[in-house]
């Protein structure tokens, strides 16, 4: 086994030196980006690659002779194995760490509670990737350098026990856990701590749909979520049936929707966009179509829109069907009645309108506006044979204006 010169250690420190120093003013001065001292993300990559490029470039101008390593092959001590390990450990860990940086596993930042814990989850891909790198290298080094030779017929050396070993790998990862469980219980109050000037947002979730109101504002808001940028929001979530999950992915924050109580969440939008709503607790057949729309907007255009009046330019011009299909998707109605005739959890909406329907009583009904009309406000009323009552949430009497449950009814009639 060879044995790295003297020269070649001194050079690569001195070059990592000056490839950070290099590398830090492009960020700073170049791309203008913030200098992540937590991270050992692209910066130490970058650093490292001109670290081993000085190294080259200069080992002949300068007579390094980094690279004249010693050839005799029992020249090497436990501590220069541990030496070559610990420094690929560092460099696994960096490379391991820029690409799980780099892959994006979040999306986009779009609360002030989203920074603390992308920090935290990102300081966790960084201990992963070290782990990583600890168990990995030590595997496939000594795979390598302590592997049988041609000739060699003797039994690896018998060990039993080694009580400071022991107590290191014991310590060392106690005090990794609780000093990550004090930085997620830090994180966990500084996400949830009350806020000046909230503004109180009711959650209702029901199979499938979410439904939003603001008590304050009185104004009520079925299938879309609006939020003002930049104010504290405390929503009080609850639920009509089965426990739900109210999430959205940008927001990072999560809460579940349990029915017969209010559980809290509090979130500050800090960026404008659109985003969605998505149940994060496996609540029945709709499931993975529960969603609801989120507008985070400008102050300005948060009370346009709470006042009724919609914001300059944004107007829209659709025909009742066509606000009847959008509304369908936003309230959760096509989480359950499909377009295409496929049966979902109820009825497809596809040629219903005129059809005669048998009754769960025996009886036929002909599909009429009177009819969905009341299958819209009472679902329990008229069931159609086949179907269970008590799937289809009961609230839409109260939480749709009769504009758009007309809406509705007009997009049904269209589904020919
Ligand atoms: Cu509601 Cu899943």
């Amino acid at each position: 086994m060879r044995r790295p010169s003297g020269q070649l250690v001194k050079a690569f420190l001195v070059s990592l030196v000056i490839g950070y120093i290099i590398s830090w003013a492009i960020m700073e001065y170049v791309l203008k980006t913030e200098l992540r001292l937590y991270g050992v993300g692209n910066l130490s990559i970058v650093a490292i690659l001109v670290a081993f490029l000085v190294i080259v470039v200069l080992d002949t101008p300068l007579n390094l002779k980094a690279f004249d390593w010693p050839t005799d092959d029992t020249a090497m001590d436990s501590w220069g194995h541990f030496f070559i390990v610990g420094v690929l450990i560092i460099l696994v860990t960096v490379v391991m760490a820029g690409f799980l940086n780099s892959v994006n596993l979040l999306p986009v930042e779009a609360s002030t509670q989203a920074i603390p814990i992308d920090w935290l989850f990102n300081l966790h891909l960084e201990l992963i990737a070290f782990l990583f790198a600890l168990v990995v290298v030590f595997v496939v080094y000594s795979l390598v350098a302590f592997r049988r030779r041609p000739g060699d017929t003797e039994d690896g050396a018998y060990f039993h026990g080694n009580a400071a070993l022991e107590i290191v790998w014991t310590i060392v990862p106690l005090a990794l856990v609780l000093y990550f469980g004090y930085l997620g219980a830090a994180n966990l109050a500084e996400v949830t701590a009350p806020q000046p000037d909230e503004l109180i947002v009711k959650v209702t979730a029901a199979q499938f749909s979410w439904s939003f109101e603001y008590p304050d504002l009185n104004k009520t808001s079925p299938g879309e979520l609006v939020l003002p940028q930049g104010r504290p929001v405390l929503f009080q979530i609850t639920s009509l049936d089965v426990i739900h999950s109210f999430w959205v992915p940008e927001f990072r924050m999560k809460q579940d929707a349990v029915p017969g109580i209010i559980r809290e969440l509090r979130i500050t939008p800090s960026l404008v966009g659109e985003y969605k709503v998505r149940c994060a607790e496996l609540c029945g057949t709709g499931h993975a179509n529960m969603r609801a729309a989120v507008r985070v907007v400008e102050p300005a255009e948060f009370d346009a829109w709470i006042s009724g009046k919609a914001a300059p330019g944004t107007e829209t011009n659709l025909s009742p069907a066509e606000q009847g299909a959008q509304l369908a998707t936003n309230v959760g109605c096509a989480a359950c009645h499909s377009i295409d005739g496929t049966v979902i959890v109820g009825p497809s909406w596809l040629g219903i309108f005129g059809s005669e329907e048998s009754l769960t009583d025996g009886t036929t009904v002909t599909v009429d506006e009177a009819y969905l009309h009341d299958s819209i406000v009472n679902p329990n009323d008229q069931i159609v044979a086949g179907f269970a009552p008590n799937i289809m949430p009961q609230v839409f009497g109260q939480t749709l204006s009769d504009e758009q449950i007309n809406d509705l009814i007009e997009y049904i009639k269209s589904l020919k």
